[in-house]
């Protein structure tokens, strides 16, 4: 097949990773005879610093003319000051805003390999394979907000919480339709004991599931108790549904269930097949520039990419199997590794590489 993939690599390791991804793409294009064309764009600090704003009109009409979109990171020290009226996460919700990417999606599976190294007890995230649905257009990162003086010495700040029927219902629907090819069960998670948004949330969510997924199991639990729950009894979840902060802040949870941020992938989905692919980590400006960077979560992104905008499922189970391949072979950057034993951002992708190359092989 013939696709354009529109490239934000943005700040800090955001190049460095985008770019490792970028090699595995063109293998894939090579070992199952695609052509993949890219094109590429600025977002976050690095717009700001070339044009004033986060996001620019040229890289939206770069995305809006591809299929698909992979992202690296955006933001860091530069552009940290508080009081600046642009900021580089500003071009991160704008781009998910105008493609209308309610939908994110954040897969968290541990292997054997991976249960070694994470801070967790093996026992406890052993076969762990959850999805988190995370509502990504709404919600209190998107809701009015204000900043006053209300005397010399005292500030007001306030960010509102804002959610309609349909568009918990419309990322509730995907949760459920993704449910449906898993193990058909859903946790929806709120703050109904407290918030008016949570209960409008548990309502609709009801609602749905009972009307039009009856074959699903719903659970509904509070924010607080999951959190506790997916370090107690992680292999228990599958599919996780919930609005835009609560998934943000439980993701970053959850990747320690895989061992490192680095290593979680995510696909922003809307209603069309564009999507915008990330991994969940931010810019990491302390490690940037040095090579070691994990690239496992870009990489990672961009068999989503495949998978869910180009409809390339043996393609993205190949890089995903490669992965696994390089982490079982203990081949792995700072973030995972034993001191000492920490190998550099490009030798990780060279050995994803060299067992994705095999794989195309086999393939053919
Ligand atoms: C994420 C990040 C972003 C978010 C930030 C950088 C705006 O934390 O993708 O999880 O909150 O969505
Ligand atoms: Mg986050």
């Amino acid at each position: 097949m013939k696709a354009t993939i529109a490239l934000l690599p943005g700040d800090g390791i955001g190049p460095e990773v985008v770019a490792e991804a970028v090699r595995v793409l063109r293998a894939v294009a090579e070992g199952w005879h695609h052509t993949f064309e890219f094109s590429e764009a600025l977002i976050g600090g690095c717009a700001i610093d070339a044009h004033g704003t986060a996001l620019p009109a040229a890289t939206l009409a770069v995305c809006q003319s591809a299929d698909a979109v992979l992202l690296g990171a955006v933001g860091g020290p530069k552009w940290d000051d508080p009081r600046a009226a642009v900021r580089p996460e500003q071009g991160l919700l704008g781009i998910r805003k105008a493609l209308g990417l309610y939908a994110n999606l954040r897969p968290v599976t541990v292997t054997p390999a991976m249960a070694r190294r994470s801070p967790l007890r093996a026992e406890i995230v052993q076969g762990v394979d959850l999805v988190v649905v995370r509502e990504l257009t709404g919600g209190i990162y998107f809701g009015e907000k204000t900043s006053v003086y209300v005397r010399a010495d005292e500030e007001r700040a306030t960010d509102t919480c804002v959610y309609t029927t349909s568009e918990i219902a419309r990322v509730v629907r995907r949760a459920c339709d993704l449910a449906r090819t898993r193990r058909g069960v859903v946790t929806s998670v709120d703050k109904a004991n407290v918030l008016e948004t949570s209960r409008l949330w548990r309502r609709v969510t009801s609602a749905i599931v009972a009307s039009e997924y009856p074959d699903l199991k719903l659970e509904h639990i509070l924010v607080d108790a999951c959190a506790m729950h997916l370090l107690r009894r992680p292999t228990d979840f599958d599919v996780i549904v919930t609005e835009n902060m609560f998934g943000d802040i439980l993701t970053d949870e959850a990747s320690m269930l895989a061992g490192s941020l680095g290593l979680l992938p995510s696909a922003s989905l809307g209603e069309g097949t564009r999507g915008l692919y990330e991994p969940i980590h931010g810019s990491a400006p302390d490690i940037a520039g040095q090579g070691s960077a994990n690239p496992l979560a870009t990489i990672l992104s961009a068999a989503l990419l495949l998978r869910y905008s180009l409809g390339l499922e043996d393609e993205a189970r190949a890089v995903e199997e490669a992965v696994g391949v390089t982490l079982a072979a203990g081949i792995v950057t700072a973030d995972l590794a034993e001191p000492g034993a920490a190998s550099s951002t490009t030798v990780v992708a060279d050995a994803v590489l060299t067992a994705l190359r095999h794989l195309a092989t086999i393939a053919a």
